[in-house]
């Protein structure tokens, strides 16, 4: 459609957005607002290419897309799961990969595989609960917590957790392992669905370009 428009991207906050960032700017999409750290604003432009960008909280940049306040979007695919909005996920980015885990002390191990009801604590109940409900059938309680999850079977909170392992080495300073894994993860790109019709050539070009560029590093 017309290049008048501005294309609004939402970026979860921190790591991911600098990676984002690093990536566009590989294709010529570069917003020089942004690299000033110490800046408080929260959205930047650039003018000539006609984009738009804002930083917020990973969780809610799902539901910028889905609500059109955004047209793309980047965050990881736990967040995607956990917050299941409407919109295209279009495109694996290929960094901030890791996987979600059942994850515990090793004698728990036995409490998976005899079905018993069990506590899981976790930072992603919806996806905890479509694991053991839906592929799993086991019926369990869920406690939802908003970090340090590791915490939960070490004060005798839960049995296991549901979390991210990235490296491992959160779970082995705490005397707990991977007992079994329930997706790999990485950070995706996804559009909210009007945008997708009214904007695919402009939509469709960047998507080309940024898996051109996967493709030529791997
Ligand atoms: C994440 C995740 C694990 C840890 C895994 O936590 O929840 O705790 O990273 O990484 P590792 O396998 O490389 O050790 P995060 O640092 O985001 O903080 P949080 O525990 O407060 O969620």
């Amino acid at each position: 459609m017309s290049e008048d428009r501005y294309l609004t991207f939402a970026l979860g906050k921190g790591r991911l957005a600098d990676k984002t960032l690093a990536l566009l700017e590989q294709i010529g999409i570069t917003c020089e607002e942004m690299r000033d750290k110490k800046s408080r604003k929260l959205i930047f432009v650039n003018e000539e290419k006609k984009l738009k960008f804002f930083l917020s909280k990973g969780p809610d940049v799902p539901t910028y897309v889905e609500y059109g306040a955004a047209d793309i979007g980047v965050v990881g695919k736990d967040t995607i799961l956990e917050e299941n909005r409407r919109a295209y996920e279009v495109l694996d980015l290929g960094f901030g990969q890791c996987r979600m885990c059942v994850c515990g002390p090793a004698p728990a191990r036995e409490l998976l595989l005899h079905h018993e009801r069990i506590r899981v604590a976790t930072k992603y109940p919806v996806i905890a609960k479509d694991y053991f409900y839906n592929k799993k059938h086991q019926t369990v309680d869920i406690i939802k917590l908003n970090g340090s999850v590791e915490l939960g079977p070490i004060v005798g909170l839960s049995d296991v957790i549901v979390d991210i392992v990235e490296t491992g080495s959160t779970l082995k300073e705490n005397g707990l392992e991977v007992l079994e894994e329930i997706c790999p993860l990485s950070a995706r790109m996804i559009v909210n669905q009007v945008s997708m019709q009214m904007e695919t050539e402009r939509i469709r070009s960047l998507i080309f370009q940024l898996k051109q560029l996967r493709e030529t590093s791997q």
